[in-house]
């Protein structure tokens, strides 16, 4: 019975988790995506809810179902999630970007499908940083957790994007390692703050996601010197 495993130590939270990778389209049938799956994710959602949080899961495609008790809210690109995410931000206490957000969009989409005839020059630009947006304009109090995948140097680069976007937190994945990360049920992380480098070891995404979540309230105590 799960319900004994319950401990409700997010009872009182608003999470809002955003998953899935975000598409930016080149043409009616095409798109610019990523090999994100939306399990870690979705993983999270349904573990702040289990633990008494109520979750406004804001989504990309995904093949999965969405975890019970969830808002769910879905999005397709980069700015219609940043649009969702700010709008949503006022209600959260914690916010967790597990979303693998699509870097760049073209410049402009061409409205016919796109024709097969030789070499193919795309105009792109980067889309807005949803992260570091949300870390500068919450309110006092209310946490943000970053994700970042990395294949090389993951400290030094995971460090940088910490303080670059002024998240709380990091998790960093190494995305060289095999049978982890994309697409697997299981996965390995960092979890990195200014001060401190947390190893998760590899496990399934549901217990990661515990972890994750054990990891981001202790934030909230009082850091001892
Ligand atoms: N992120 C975001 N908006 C973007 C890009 C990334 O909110 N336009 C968030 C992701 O959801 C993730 C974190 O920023 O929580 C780090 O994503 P990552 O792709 O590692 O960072 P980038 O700044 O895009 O750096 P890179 O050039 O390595 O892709
Ligand atoms: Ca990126």
């Amino acid at each position: 019975l799960e319900l004994l495993n319950h401990t409700n130590d997010l009872a009182g939270e608003v999470v809002l988790v955003t998953a899935g990778g975000t598409r930016e389209a080149l043409d009616p049938v095409r798109y610019i995506g990523n090999r994100s799956s939306g399990k870690m994710g979705y993983a999270l959602a349904y573990a702040a809810q289990r633990r008494g949080a109520r979750v406004i899961l804001i989504t990309a495609p995904t093949a999965l179902h969405p975890p019970p008790n969830c808002e769910v809210v879905s999005v397709v690109t980069t700015g219609q999630m940043r649009d969702a995410v700010v709008s949503r931000l006022p209600e959260a206490t914690m916010v967790i970007k597990a979303a693998a957000v699509a870097d760049y969009r073209a410049i402009s989409m061409a409205d016919q499908k796109l024709k097969r005839s030789g070499p193919l020059t795309l105009q792109l630009e980067p889309t807005a940083d949803i992260l570091a947006e949300v870390a500068s304009l919450r309110k006092p109090g209310t946490l943000v957790i970053g994700f970042a995948a990395e294949t090389e140097d993951h400290l030094t680069h995971g460090r940088d994007k910490l303080l670059r976007k002024g998240a709380d937190a990091i998790v960093l994945n190494d995305v060289s390692r095999e049978g982890i990360g994309f697409d697997s049920d299981r996965n390995a992380a960092t979890f990195l703050t200014k001060q401190t480098a947390i190893e998760l070891p590899e496990m399934s995404k549901r217990d990661l996601a515990d972890r994750i979540l054990d990891e981001a309230i202790a934030l909230r105590r009082p850091q001892s010197v």
